[in-house]
């Protein structure tokens, strides 16, 4: 399977994955009236896909506060979910000391953390166990994926057609999957509560982003860091689901394990961005500081899939690789008017 690996400046740099996340707290504040009303004993909550627990310490504190709120006093465990070369250390220490973790505001009131390294394509907790399930922008990893002759990543334009339509379905078994083992963990009346990237249009900022991408790869291959082998095997292992491809399953045969409760598409304008920019910042400054934030922003996360793809090399060598990608990705992000809109996409299931 794909290993992804967050970059350690993840936390930084992912302020907009956290203005997604706030588009499903009021389907937080609802799945925990429901986790409390399904479960017999302890309150079991999954957090698919947490990263450092940086942006879901600070959700989940919402789905536990509005269980405290409740006068409910049984124990409720929450199961942080990454893969194994997540930074775990960093998720304990951010859900245990920043102040707007759900453990922070709840000290010793019978709220305990777990983490397991698992993949979420996999069963990840016993049958029927799970109240509450939520994950922050991970469902577009795919398990595996095949590298595009054109691009790093899959896309519409590609001219791999071959590829790009193997990957298409992989992620659409992947979602499928996904969901299956879902319906295994949950209680019946449990919600399972989504936010992801997805594509609206063709000339959207991913599609733009993901040819920056490409470019820089190239630009890394063109210096000579990278061999041929190195670079066309290299597949970016995302897939930005359409409206069909996440509904497909609920449609078809999973219709009868989860009730649909909400479907929605939206645009977050992440104004952190701008406070990389003080009002004197001449206009080519302004460019080139945008395109440094958004360049952190893209490699927190890709930088990652770079080095898991090269592990083999030494250290020195993937951060030359790395800094060659950056500055050729900077110089192209420069040269088009930064926009600070993120597609995204909420998705709320309820377990029959
Ligand atoms: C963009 S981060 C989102 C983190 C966090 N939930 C947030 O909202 O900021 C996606 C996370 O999904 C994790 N991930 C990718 N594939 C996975 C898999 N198969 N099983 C579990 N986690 C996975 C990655 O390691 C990464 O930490």
């Amino acid at each position: 399977m794909t290993v992804v690996a967050m970059a350690t400046d993840y936390d930084r740099s992912s302020t907009n994955q956290s203005a997604v996340n706030q588009a499903a707290a009021e389907w937080l504040k609802k799945g925990a009236v429901a986790a409390v009303q399904v479960s017999l004993g302890t309150i079991n909550i999954l957090d698919l896909g947490s990263s450092t627990g940086k942006n879901s310490a600070q959700e989940l504190r919402t789905a536990i506060e509005t269980i405290q709120q409740a006068g409910e006093r049984r124990d409720i465990v929450v199961t942080h979910i990454d893969t194994l070369a997540n930074d775990w250390s960093q998720l304990f220490q951010n859900v245990t000391s920043l102040p707007n973790s759900y453990l922070a505001a709840s000290p010793g009131s019978g709220v305990y953390t777990h983490g397991s390294a698992k993949s979420f394509f996999e069963q990840v907790a016993p049958s029927s166990s799970i109240a509450l399930a939520y994950s922050g922008v991970s469902f577009q990893w795919m398990s595996q994926s095949r590298p595009l002759s054109d691009c790093w990543m899959s896309f519409a334009g590609t001219k791999d057609r071959d590829a790009y339509e193997s990957n298409k379905q992989q992620a659409a078994q992947d979602w499928h999957k996904l969901l299956q083992q879902r319906a295994n963990e949950l209680l019946p009346g449990a919600y399972l509560i989504a936010t992801g990237v997805t594509l609206k249009d063709s000339d959207s900022l991913q599609q733009l982003v993901i040819k920056w991408g490409h470019e820089s790869w190239q630009e890394a291959k063109r210096q000579g860091l990278v061999s041929q082998q190195e670079y066309s095997s290299f597949a970016g292992g995302c897939w930005l689901r359409s409206r069909e491809d996440w509904l497909a399953p609920l449609e078809a045969d999973l219709r009868d394990s989860f009730e649909l409760l909400k479907y929605q598409e939206g645009t977050v304008i992440d104004s952190h961005w701008l406070d990389y920019l003080d009002s004197s910042s001449a206009d080519h400054d302004r460019a080139k500081i945008l395109a440094d934030a958004y360049c952190r922003y893209v490699f927190a996360v890709m930088g990652g899939v770079v080095s898991s793809h090269l592990v083999h090399r030494p250290q020195a060598d993937v951060n030359r690789v790395l800094d060659a990608m950056k500055a050729r990705f900077t110089d192209l992000a420069a040269q088009k008017p930064m926009r600070f809109e993120f597609p995204y996409v909420l998705i709320v299931l309820r377990r029959r």
